[in-house]
């Protein structure tokens, strides 16, 4: 993974790819499928994310003022499906990554695990909005570091074509995702 410039991180999720949450705190650590993420601003870069109240993952970012965010890849559905149907709380180990033997790599600005084979992870801390957070699940957070699988993004461009299994991946709903297909780009300057 390759360190990127905060003011590109929004570069790995405008696209829309459904994302892995990580959070950790007092001793507990857990992950879920994030459909509802979206950038929100260049610099300082933010980011925002849904998390429902039913969720452990939320209560350990609500513990530790921070998140992780890996961004999976085709190869990567069933982890994405596993960790985003079922709760820790409901494992007899309390531990996603322990129960599904998920291999992860620690932040380096917070605490948190991140996921390894993903091909993009986003270091987030939490901008505290206490009425967004619990009327609407709103969360709003600062990514403080971002980086990314060189195959497949670099000069701030993601490029999948040669390696389809590394394709981000856009979910509907009930199990039916799309890959993130060809990419084309508009000169600005002919439009
Ligand atoms: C593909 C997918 C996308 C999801 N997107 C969201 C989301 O955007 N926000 C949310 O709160 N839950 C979402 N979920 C559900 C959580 O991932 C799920 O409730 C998870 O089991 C919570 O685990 P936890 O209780 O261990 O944190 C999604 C699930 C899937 C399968």
């Amino acid at each position: 993974m390759k360190p990127i410039q905060l003011k590109h991180a929004y570069r790995l999720i405008n696209h829309g790819p459904v994302v892995l949450l990580s959070a950790e705190h007092a001793g507990m650590r857990d992950i879920m499928a994030v459909a509802w993420n979206m950038p929100l601003d260049f610099e300082p870069a933010r980011l925002l994310v849904v998390l429902d109240k039913t969720s452990n993952t939320r209560k350990l970012v609500e513990g530790s003022g921070t998140f992780g965010i890996s961004i999976p890849t085709r190869s990567q559905v069933n982890t994405i499906m596993s960790v985003g149907s079922i709760s820790a709380s409901e494992l007899p180990s309390k531990d996603k990554f322990l129960h599904w033997n998920l291999a992860t790599t620690p932040a380096t600005h917070i605490q948190a695990p991140l996921l390894n084979e993903s091909v993009g992870w986003l270091e987030c801390k939490v901008i505290n909005e206490p009425h967004n957070q619990s009327t609407y699940d709103l969360f709003i957070a600062e990514i403080v570091a971002a980086y990314a699988d060189e195959r497949v993004f670099s000069n701030g461009r993601w490029h999948f074509d040669d390696h389809e299994e590394m394709r981000t991946v856009h979910y509907t709903s009930g199990g039916s995702f799309f890959t993130t297909g060809s990419s084309f780009h508009i000169d600005k300057k002919t439009v």
